[in-house]
């Protein structure tokens, strides 16, 4: 063959790779406000830095004819994020609807393989009908071989699911097992069982978004952690959401410098902290006043709002964080805030991230929904989760701090680094009304003027007991701030925290109560 007939064979199957399932389904995908899948890579990587691997894989013949599609549905390859080496996955919906066949399934172990060795996250964006119904078992073992590299790969390289159409049957597990799920509202939808299965079996009739669409995912079910309007956002956020992780488990997330002066005083704050601990404030702008150019990525933003938990950076240094949020049950712990807030703690120790607690927490949730619902368990989950952590760990107490949930929020006792309380917090076994009214109780029933004498009563043990001075005298509180040196403060702590070591005793895994 003449040199230039091997180019433009080579050429003719590059052609016809590109189109995957050709124009027409490529249009429909845009008519749908989706991107293809080879468009979607070029947008989420730096510009022409994607090397693809792959691109003729079929079913293992060698591309026979025009129904053969060379790549098999999925796009696979590495590129660069702000300059850093990371793994990606595409999957092509205008083929076969993005099923997933065994080669499909090979392609995207090979570059989780990839990933691993190499010590880079990897990136999934998932548009696909589930198992290729025509290739049976083979699909499934598929899946099964992609779920074992998820698993192995947890802890090690973060993986980052985008879920940008169908993500169907057990399709989900996949995405499920991976560090986040981001979602597009109207376009992509999650569920192992669809709706006519659902209304076959249980007569339930439900729509396909009402089942498993990204509002449902991100503040129902707690499955999705972001929901972006549309694909656009999705790459900004993943790109976002990349800044503040490091490349693997045995390396720190990038410094990112900041104008932001590391001493700048928090003013604010002087007053954002009400002294009346009953009033609530929102914690969000707590948070954004002591970081980074008033920064903050948040996570799982529409679940379990009591607790709020993202990123932001420090004097350049990204730092997880997480924080009672008083504007929602008060802040009290509950399972979801417990879940939630147990895998953002786990996610930020595996990766090296430090941890930053704000305490504002009246205590666990009362009730028999939540006795029933395994609060023990689950809050369980938490103390477990900031007890084995060993990333250096700041705690700020701005106010309430009572009970078990004092013990869990990143206490001195659970191997916190640092901690900090503002004069208005109260630490103690728990508030003043409940207190009074159990060890006062002969008191109360004899007092002629019941409504004063608990009054006072509650005064004397706010004085005696709800304030941060019996937990410094004892050593569980560093140091008692003022709230404008906040910033300066935790900066520094962190800063002295930079070359912690703490390690937990060998073993070849904890029993984390699940
Ligand atoms: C093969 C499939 C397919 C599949 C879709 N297609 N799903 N081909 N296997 N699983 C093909 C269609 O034949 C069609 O081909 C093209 O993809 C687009 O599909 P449409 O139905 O036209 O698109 P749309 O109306 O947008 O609907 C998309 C859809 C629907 C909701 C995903 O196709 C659907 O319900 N598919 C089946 C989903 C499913 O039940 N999958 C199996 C789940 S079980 P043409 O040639 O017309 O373009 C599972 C087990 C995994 O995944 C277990 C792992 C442990």
């Amino acid at each position: 063959m003449q040199r230039k007939e091997l180019v433009d064979r080579l050429d003719e199957m590059e052609r016809r790779a590109r189109l995957g399932g050709g124009e027409a389904r490529a249009e429909r995908q845009h008519a749908a406000g989706k991107r293809t899948a080879r468009e979607r890579i070029d947008d989420l990587l730096d510009t022409g830095t994607f090397l693809e691997i792959g691109k003729f894989v079929t079913d293992g013949d060698i591309v026979r004819d025009d129904s053969v599609i060379p790549g098999d549905g999925v796009v696979t390859g590495q590129g660069r994020i702000d300059g850093r080496l990371v793994y990606v996955f595409a999957q092509d919906f205008t083929v076969f609807g993005g099923s997933l066949s065994a080669a499909h399934a090979r392609k995207i172990c090979k570059v989780m393989d990839l990933a691993l060795r190499n010590g880079a996250p990897i990136f999934g964006l998932n548009d696909s009908g589930g198992a290729r119904i025509q290739e049976g078992v083979a699909s499934l073992g598929g899946y099964a071989d992609i779920f074992l590299r998820n698993t192995l790969a947890s802890g090690v390289i973060p993986q980052i699911s985008a879920i940008l159409g169908p993500c169907a049957g057990g399709a989900v597990y996949s995405p499920a097992i991976t560090d986040f799920i981001a979602m597009v509202e109207g376009t992509s939808y999650m569920f192992v069982t669809g709706p006519d299965v659902i209304k076959t079996v249980t007569h339930e009739e439900v729509t396909k978004e009402d089942l498993g669409g990204a509002a449902t995912h991100n503040a129902k079910s707690g499955v999705a952690h972001f929901a972006v309007p549309d694909e656009a956002a999705m790459t900004a956020l993943l790109r976002e959401l990349l800044s503040f992780l490091p490349q693997n488990n045995m390396e720190e997330a990038p410094r990112r410098e900041t104008e932001d002066p590391v001493d700048r005083s928090c003013d604010e704050l002087v007053d954002l902290v009400p002294t009346n601990p009953n009033k609530p404030y929102d914690i969000n702008e707590v948070i954004r006043t002591i970081a980074d150019d008033g920064h903050f990525l948040e996570v799982h933003a529409q679940y379990a709002k009591n607790i709020v938990v993202g990123f932001c950076r420090m004097g350049g240094r990204s730092v997880g964080v997480v924080a009672n949020q008083p504007q929602h049950l008060a802040g009290c712990l509950d399972v979801e805030s417990s879940l939630k807030a147990a895998r953002f703690v786990r996610f930020c120790d595996a990766f090296n991230i430090p941890l930053l607690t704000l305490v504002d927490v009246p205590g666990f949730l009362p009730g028999t929904a939540q006795e029933y619902g395994g609060i023990i368990k689950h809050g369980a989950k938490l103390l477990y989760a900031y007890a084995e952590a060993t990333v250096p760990k700041v705690t700020l107490i701005t106010r309430k701090a009572y009970g078990g949930a004092y013990d869990v929020m990143s206490s001195k006792h659970i191997r916190a680094d640092y901690n900090f309380a503002y004069p208005t917090a109260e630490i103690a076994v728990m508030g003043p009304d409940g207190a009074v009214n159990i060890i006062y109780r002969r008191e109360l029933a004899e007092a002629e003027d019941p409504v004063a004498k608990k009054a006072e009563l509650v005064a004397d043990y706010r004085a005696s007991h709800a304030n941060p001075y019996r937990a410094a005298a004892l050593g569980y509180i560093d140091e008692v701030l003022r709230p404008e040196d906040t910033r300066k403060r935790l900066i520094q702590a962190f800063d002295s925290l930079q070359d912690k070591r703490d390690t937990n005793p060998p073993k070849k895994h904890g029993n984390l109560p699940l």
